[in-house]
């Protein structure tokens, strides 16, 4: 029994928070982030708008683009770092009631930016297992809700959305993932870190006044780390596969920042054509953000059926990931 990448669909809520926005909000320019990032606007959540909200309409998107009802799937698995509930319930668990799915196993996991690509691992050893036959893995991030809106480090780098998709088992080996890598070194735990609330910091006046409940990261560090382990992972998987990078019709890099994604692009010596490239628009989602991406490809025609992704992402952990699958889905 193989795995395949059998569905996509996203979430992307309508409010814009565009670069100028956040020029009334700190001491930032429209010019200095584009510089910088490559972002122009990212998406807001509504008020009323949770994670599971978005990460529920991707699904029912991904599960109807798979031809399937929601009774067939048999495990869900949601990554994010922004969960309705920070200790309990599962937002999977939450996620399958919204769809109206009872009685199966659904769980979340934590990876952070590298989440989406974890859960297809996981996925694809369910099914490769023979455990289960439909796994449905959805990417979503209320980020918005653990960005500090005065500090202009990390505000103007973060977005909303959700992505989702369905791995499912097949016999033809033309549509199996080819192969999926996902690691982490926690040695470089306080690059990216939301300190409360947890164990070390349970919710209290001390995390409220030193705002302990936004994410803080070392954006410098983080940076030159994100280049160099991105292009080592995706040289690996390719070597590994006797792939060679012109050969990719599709690179879809995790969507932190245009200038990473520029430079793991210039060391891969990928075309322009081949590199797929959202953070213009959406600004970094985390788990979101590759699923997000290749719905991205697939809703413009530009993702067809059999062809192959390459993907690779990196986020906080540290935990970096790639896979190398075709797109096994019908083309839209
Ligand atoms: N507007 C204007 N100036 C700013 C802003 C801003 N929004 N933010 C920082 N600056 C200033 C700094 O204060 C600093 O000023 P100084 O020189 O007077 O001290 C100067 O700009 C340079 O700051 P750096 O942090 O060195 O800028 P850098 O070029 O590294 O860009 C950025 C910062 C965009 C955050 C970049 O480091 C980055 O993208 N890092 C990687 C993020 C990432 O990949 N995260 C991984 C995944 S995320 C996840 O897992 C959830």
């Amino acid at each position: 029994m193989y795995a395949k990448f059998h569905s996509i669909g996203a979430y992307v809520p309508s409010k814009v928070l565009s670069n100028e926005d956040l020029e009334k909000m700190v001491e930032t320019s429209n010019e200095w982030i584009l510089k910088r990032t490559g972002i122009k606007e990212r998406r807001i959540a509504g008020d009323n708008e949770v994670t599971s909200d978005m990460a529920t309409k991707a699904s029912k998107i991904a599960i109807e683009r798979a031809g399937l009802e929601v009774t067939d799937i048999d495990l869900v698995v949601c990554t994010t770092v922004t969960p309705d509930y920070f200790n309990m319930p599962a937002t999977a668990c939450i996620i399958s009631d919204k769809l109206g799915i009872k009685n199966v196993q659904a769980f979340d996991i934590s990876a952070a930016c590298s989440g989406f690509v974890y859960a297809l691992s996981i996925a694809k050893a369910f099914v490769e297992s023979g455990m289960k036959k439909h796994v449905l893995i959805v990417g979503a991030e209320k980020f918005s809700s653990i960005v500090d809106y005065t500090d202009r480090s990390t505000c103007i780098l973060f977005g909303d959305g959700a992505g989702a998709a369905v791995i499912s088992a097949t016999n033809d080996k033309s549509e199996a993932f080819i192969d999926v890598h996902a690691s982490a070194d926690g040695s470089y735990a306080d690059f990216l870190v939301t300190p409360a609330p947890g164990s070390i910091h349970p919710v209290s006046q001390k995390v409220i006044d030193e705002g302990l409940n936004f994410v803080q990261m070392k954006g410098n560090e983080t940076f030159k780390l994100a280049v160099k382990t991105l292009t080592k992972d995706v040289k690996n998987i390719l070597a590994k596969n006797a792939i060679n990078s012109e050969d990719i019709p599709h690179f879809i890099p995790h969507q932190a920042n245009y200038r990473i994604i520029k430079a793991v692009g210039d060391a891969l010596k990928m075309r322009e054509d081949q590199v797929v490239v959202t953070v213009h628009k959406y600004g970094n989602t985390s788990a979101a953000s590759i699923p997000m991406a290749i719905n991205d490809i697939y809703e413009s025609g530009r993702l067809k059926k059999g062809e192959l992704m390459l993907l690779d992402t990196f986020g906080g952990g540290l935990t970096w990931a790639s896979a190398l699958l075709p797109f096994a889905g019908e083309t839209l």
